[in-house]
């Protein structure tokens, strides 16, 4: 068979083949000619034209990127929109929201140190506390994130580096008191790092937490299609913490976060809507017989519903509550839901739910689990984007299935 334009030649444009396939035609966006969204910077390595610019760049003189494992645009994009959301000057992206707390934590901590953190919180950072930290000779209490006393006194009688906590907690939705905190750390000369991942980028600015931590696998990418973490505090936080963050090499890739800076154009209408139908949920469960309380921040009922409302815009899309019978009920009641996958994680288009059985918390006593509200009956539910009604009428379904 002939090719009537086959070209046997091996060379193009003056070079080889083989070359050229490693060397490709650019393609130039003339200066008045804007991309509307911005183009993935896929690259790992950027280079200078000569190695007189590459030097001054490596000491500082000059802007650019060179290795993406420190700094991308596409990344650099959402780090600016991040940190200006939060209210705060500065931002480091990494793979995962979990990377964002362990890079922390190791980076802000050193030997000798004393960390408070709380019973209620994400259990991979008491993990980190109790274990990883802990390898390295820092110590820690926990203490629960209602009792004012409790933290007065260990801030009081314990020089603490880090006081760590999140509001509203996982998964009973407590609320920290961040007036108090704060202003208790800062007597105490300790920084506050916040995980405020269940309030969202644009609620807590306003008080003077030192870092701010985010799983950006949530609310900002939103489709449960994406990894990714942020730390955002003020510009020498930051530069304090950057060369150990990117020397444990948790980066985050250019297209994740172009998925999350994509997911960002919609992170006010979904939250907003997804608190709405939450609020909606919350006070039908409410109504509910089988239902023993409600945890839901926006409800009257609600032990800290005034400070939820003073702190927050909205009251966040997790609705956990306390179901009669033991785990054989919450597993029939999750078993018997359409809507709502039995799956980890919060912040997506779709609902979720998180049966007593799933919720964990292994690592702490019976005393703690009380203080967190981790019973056989506690069922958490991260609200989606599907129709109120649907939601409502499927857990009403699920909720008779469970007492047939
Ligand atoms: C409060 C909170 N922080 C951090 C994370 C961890 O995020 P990632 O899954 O992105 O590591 C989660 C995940 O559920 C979370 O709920």
């Amino acid at each position: 068979m002939r090719f009537p334009s086959f070209d046997a030649s091996t060379m193009v444009d003056g070079m080889d083949k083989k070359t050229r396939v490693n060397h490709p035609p650019a393609v130039a966006l003339p200066a008045d000619n804007r991309s509307l969204v911005a183009p993935i910077y896929q690259s790992v390595k950027f280079t200078f034209d000569d190695s007189a610019e590459t030097a001054k760049f490596l000491r500082g003189e000059r802007a650019g990127f060179f290795y993406s494992r420190s700094s991308n645009p596409t990344l650099r994009q959402l780090e600016l929109l991040l940190a200006e959301l939060q209210g705060r000057e500065e931002c480091l992206l990494v793979g995962s929201g979990v990377a964002s707390i362990a890079a922390c934590l190791l980076s802000l901590c050193r030997q000798g140190d004393h960390v408070l953190g709380f019973v209620e919180s994400y259990g991979p950072t008491r993990y980190l506390l109790q274990r990883l930290l802990g390898k390295f000779g820092v110590r820690h209490t926990l203490v629960s994130i209602e009792d004012r006393d409790a933290i007065e006194r260990v801030l009081g009688s314990e020089p603490t580096r880090l006081v760590v906590f999140e509001s509203p907690t996982n998964p009973v939705t407590k609320i920290a008191d961040l007036e108090h905190l704060t202003a208790q750390a800062r007597r105490a000369g300790a920084l506050t790092v916040l995980d405020n991942t269940f309030a969202g980028f644009h609620n807590h600015g306003r008080y003077p937490v030192d870092v701010f931590l985010h799983s950006l696998t949530k609310y900002a990418s939103g489709h449960g299609d994406v990894l990714g973490g942020a730390i955002i505090a003020g510009g020498e936080l930051i530069e304090s913490m950057r060369k150990d963050v990117v020397s444990l090499g948790p980066s985050l890739d250019p297209h994740a976060a172009f998925l999350i800076q994509r997911g960002m154009r919609t992170y006010f209408l979904r939250y907003e809507r997804q608190c709405a139908a939450a609020l909606e949920i919350a006070r039908c469960l409410a109504t509910e017989s089988r239902i023993r309380a409600v945890f839901y921040p926006g409800l009257e009922s609600h032990p800290q519903h005034a400070l939820a409302r003073a702190q927050m815009s909205e009251f966040g899309t997790i609705v956990s509550f306390e179901l009669d019978g033991g785990y054989a009920h919450g597993d029939r009641f999750a078993d018997a839901l359409e809507f709502f996958s039995i799956s980890a994680s919060v912040g997506s288009t779709e609902s979720l739910v998180m049966p007593p059985r799933l919720l964990g918390g292994p690592d702490l006593s019976a005393d703690q689990r009380q203080i967190a509200r981790l019973s056989p009956g506690t069922v958490r539910l991260s609200i989606g984007l599907e129709d109120t009604r649907d939601l409502i009428a499927d857990l009403r379904q699920a909720l008779a299935a469970a007492f047939a």
